[in-house]
C-alpha cells in the first residue's frame, strides 16, 4: 500500500503523531511524509486570531497535492479554535483524492475536538475521500508517551480499510 501522510505542527504535538504512524506503517508499507509549512512565520496571538475565522487560509510551501498515486492519504493537524489556517490551504489545494481512502489525526489541547474533527472530516468528504479512520490525541498523552497505543489502533484500521478496497474494490 502507497500511504501519504501529509500534517501540519507549529509546537510538535501532531509531528510527534505523525513520526510514531510513520514508524509503525513503514515496515508494511510504502511511506511518503509531506510536512505543511507555511510561508511566513506568525506568533501565536496571529495565529489565535486567523484560527477564529472559519476556513481562513494562508500561503503554504509546496506540498504534495495531487494525491492520486497513494492508495491511502493520512491527513494531521492541531486544533485550532475553529479552524487551523495551514490546514485549511492545503486542503484547498488538494486534488485526485476521487474514491481515495482517507484518514485523520488532530492532537488538541483538551477541549471541543469531536465537532472539530467531524468538520474536517467532512472537508476531507467534500473533496471526494472515504473517511474511514480518525485519531484524537490529547496534548497531555503524545507528551506522555499514552498516544501510541491509539496510533496502533489508527493504522490497523487505515490497513484495513485500504487492503479491503484493493481486494473487492468495494467496501462495505
Ligand atoms: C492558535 C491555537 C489555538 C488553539 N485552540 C485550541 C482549542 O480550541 N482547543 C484545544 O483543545 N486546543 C487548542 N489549542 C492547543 C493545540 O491544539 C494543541 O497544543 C496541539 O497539540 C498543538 O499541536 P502542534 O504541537 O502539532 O502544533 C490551540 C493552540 C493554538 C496555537
Amino acid at each position: 500500500m502507497r500511504v501519504l501522510v501529509v500534517y501540519f505542527s507549529w509546537t510538535g504535538n501532531t509531528r510527534a503523531v505523525a513520526d510514531e504512524l510513520v514508524r509503525q506503517l513503514s515496515p508494511h508499507h510504502k511511506v511518503e511524509v509531506c510536512r505543511i509549512e507555511p510561508q511566513k512565520q506568525r506568533g501565536y496571538l496571529r495565529w489565535l486570531l486567523l484560527s477564529f475565522i472559519p476556513s481562513s487560509k494562508v500561503k503554504i510551501q509546496p506540498a504534495v497535492e495531487d494525491v492520486s498515486k497513494y492508495d491511502a492519504i493520512v491527513l494531521g493537524g492541531p486544533k485550532w479554535t475553529f479552524s487551523c489556517p495551514p490546514v485549511n490551504s492545503y486542503l484547498s489545494r488538494l486534488s485526485g483524492c476521487e474514491g481515495k481512502n482517507g484518514a485523520i489525526f488532530i492532537t488538541y489541547g483538551g477541549f471541543g475536538e469531536d465537532r472539530y474533527l467531524n468538520g474536517l472530516v467532512k472537508k476531507m468528504e467534500a473533496k471526494g475521500l472515504d473517511v474511514r479512520a480518525t485519531l484524537l490525541a490529547r496534548r497531555s498523552q503524545v507528551r506522555s508517551g499514552e498516544y501510541r497505543s491509539g496510533v496502533k489502533v489508527f493504522c490497523g484500521e487505515v490497513e484495513a480499510v485500504a487492503s479491503m478496497r484493493k481486494e473487492t474494490g468495494v467496501v462495505q
